[in-house]
């Protein structure tokens, strides 16, 4: 990075002095420029995300996708557990018998335990099975201390998520609320009876969700996951989408419906999925958050190579004719009248539909891309086709069509590309970003070993490259960081993610902060700089009409102290108030860890602001955004 002017560390410079930030408006703000793409990647749906604390509830595998008792023990030495081809749906054809006892599961890395917290366990019993008294609880493994228990009994269940019975199964439901939290998440959830030879299926415990869904987010991480303000989610993936092989890709009408009918399937991130988080799930988390969906399809591509010839291709478009009749149709129409089934009376909101993911990495994007657009733009010709590579295929004239584009790189390749949109051809085809990171990691070493996070000075490197997308909102219309969240045990990317996750915590990367800092400070229009000089500091200002606010936004991503003054020339402003917030460190390396979760967070930032005139000192490696409130 090129440093324009001569400082010491720790020497107050001036470097942007005399600039005038005036009332013309030189673009529009895009609605989208903050958002965030979810995908099942670092175990963060199962095991993360999803509010199911017990991992391989149905018996769907933990390490493949194959039938087993992973994860499950015996809760005395007399208790001997048993994978029986006894189904309890289509869907799940292996239930445990369990001799005599009782079973425990120790749930992801462990379950956490919160003093007061209403968790509801579930579970299908088989009618023939000879047990009476079945009790739930939740233990500490070393410990043995009980924290809750409760009596199960005959649940009615929910018509859409829980069926009361199935295939002579009957549900039964419990109840546990802890009176204090467990010291660590070291815990487990317990099942135990009198009799003998009870055949399980579908062990759950869910702790309060989000929202107080009966199917959804783990509060604490949807909490954290709403203070990054964003304005879309883009799902299901990211490579999650796509499969190893055509026959594993990720099939919607396997996603939705009662969960005992969703089989689950491989995931592309090494793990088995169990679909619990599937499409309804998707399109509620983004109504809980007042998001706007960004629907990535399946598009005849797989990740190993293997790609729908274009004479075979009609069934695959087929199945996403399905998947927006399911989304869109009414109840005269076969697959909208089966969502309302799944009891969703409203359509949900699909006005933007992105084709495969990252089709560059294909070969025939030139004959998937051209009948996927058609047949979809034929029946909903208001929807937004987004386009997952720009290779080999000729974009329509006449239509705003936007392109998706990845970006993992280096914090310098960011700081270096501020202008990388000034001079970008201007015409019908429009940007979204809807993967980017900043990471140290080679993009070949997909696994490391050691749990990669995000420094400072990679969010300051995404901190310029956001400020250049804004300020060419008129082209970059979406934006989004990923991968989103990180298990820290089971971490698997090149880039980390955003919020970094055990059992019960959660650690907000500095990256995190810039989202959270830039979410509140979008305007409709962005101001015209005079005379700007950009390098060593990043800048840009916006005027958000409705609230009556400026934003004065600045990335430093030196080791410099620096100061930053302008004259705020814009009608109503001249005694505004002013308040300000930053993150800064004098090392470019600080990260946040769970155990040391505050080492970068945002601080109040001293400023001033008298007769139009703005003046503050930009700290080292510094992110902030100023606001002036008139
Ligand atoms: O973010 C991780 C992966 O990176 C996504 O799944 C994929 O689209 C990209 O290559």
């Amino acid at each position: 990075m090129k440093i324009s002017t001569v400082c010491l560390a720790g020497v107050l410079c001036s470097v942007v002095r005399g600039l005038t930030i005036s009332d013309k408006s030189v673009n529009e703000s895009s609605s989208l420029l903050q958002g965030i793409i979810f995908e099942d990647i670092n175990r963060c749906g199962d095991g993360g995300a999803y509010g199911e604390l017990l991992n391989n509830r149905a018996f769907q595998g933990v390490l493949d996708f194959k039938p087993s008792l992973d994860n499950y023990e015996g809760i005395n030495e007399k208790s001997e557990l048993e994978l029986v081809n006894e189904p309890l749906s289509d869907a799940l054809q292996y239930s445990m018998k369990v001799s005599e006892g009782g079973f425990i599961n120790r749930g992801y890395w462990g379950v956490n335990v919160k003093g007061g917290e209403k968790y509801t366990a579930r579970f299908y019993l088989k009618d023939d099975s000879n047990v009476q008294n079945v009790k739930v609880g939740l233990k500490g493994v070393s410990s043995e201390e009980v924290f809750a228990s409760a009596k199960a009994k005959k649940s009615e269940g929910d018509a859409y998520l829980f069926p009361a019975k199935s295939n002579g199964f009957q549900l039964y439901s419990a109840e546990l609320v802890p009176k204090k939290s467990a010291p660590n998440s070291n815990n487990a959830f317990y099942l135990e009876f009198d009799g003998s030879d009870a055949v399980f299926n579908f062990v759950s415990l869910m702790p309060t969700l989000y929202k107080g869904r009966k199917n959804g987010l783990r509060a604490d991480l949807a909490e954290a996951l709403e203070g990054m303000g964003s304005s879309f989610l883009r799902f299901p993936g990211g490579n999650n989408l796509e499969g190893q092989t055509v026959d594993t890709r990720w099939k919607w009408n396997e996603t939705v419906g009662p969960l005992i009918n969703r089989r689950g399937r491989m995931g592309d991130w090494t793990y088995p999925n169990t679909n619990g988080l599937g499409m309804h799930e998707y399109f509620e988390w983004c109504e809980d958050m007042g998001m706007t969906p960004i629907l990535d399809v399946y598009a005849g591509y797989s990740l190993e190579g293997e790609e729908v010839e274009e004479e075979d291709l009609q069934p695959y478009i087929d199945e996403v004719l399905n998947q927006l009749e399911y989304c869109l149709g009414d109840e005269t129409t076969k697959y909208g009248k089966w969502r309302i089934q799944n009891g969703r009376k409203d359509p949900f909101d699909v006005r933007y539909v992105e084709i495969g993911n990252e089709d560059f990495f294909s070969k025939h994007y030139d004959y998937r891309f051209p009948a996927y657009h058609k047949a979809i733009k034929d029946k909903y010709p208001d929807i937004v086709i987004i386009a997952s590579s720009e290779v080999g295929i000729n974009f329509p004239k006449d239509e705003v069509l936007w392109w998706d584009q990845h970006y993992y790189k280096t914090p310098e390749w960011f700081i270096g590309n501020f202008s990388f949109y000034d001079n970008y051809p201007r015409n019908n085809t429009k940007v979204l970003v809807s993967e980017y990171a900043a990471t140290d990691v080679s993009a070949t070493q997909r696994l490391p070993q050691v749990v990669p996070h995000s420094h400072l000075l990679a969010a300051i490197g995404e901190a310029v490259w956001m400020l250049g997308m804004e300020r060419n909102s008129d082209q970059v219309l979406g934006a989004c960081y990923a991968p989103l969240l990180q298990n820290i045990h089971a971490t698997q990317t090149k880039a980390p993610g955003i919020i970094e996750f055990g059992a019960s915590s959660t650690a907000l990367a500095p990256s995190y902060y810039v989202q959270n800092l830039y979410a509140n400070a979008f305007g409709d229009k962005i101001l015209q700089l005079q005379d700007p000089k950009f390098d060593p500091l990043f800048y840009l200002a916006n005027l958000d009409t409705k609230r009556n606010r400026v934003h004065v936004k600045v990335a430093n991503p030196t080791n410099q102290t620096l100061d930053f003054s302008a004259d705020i020339d814009v009608q109503g402003f001249k005694q505004a108030s002013a308040s300000g917030k930053a993150i800064s460190s004098y090392d470019p390396n600080a990260k946040n860890f769970l155990d040391q979760a505050e080492a970068v967070s945002p601080k109040p930032l001293k400023v001033s602001y008298h007769d139009s005139h703005l003046s503050f000192t930009v700290g080292p490696y510094f992110f902030g955004v100023v606001t002036l409130q008139s």
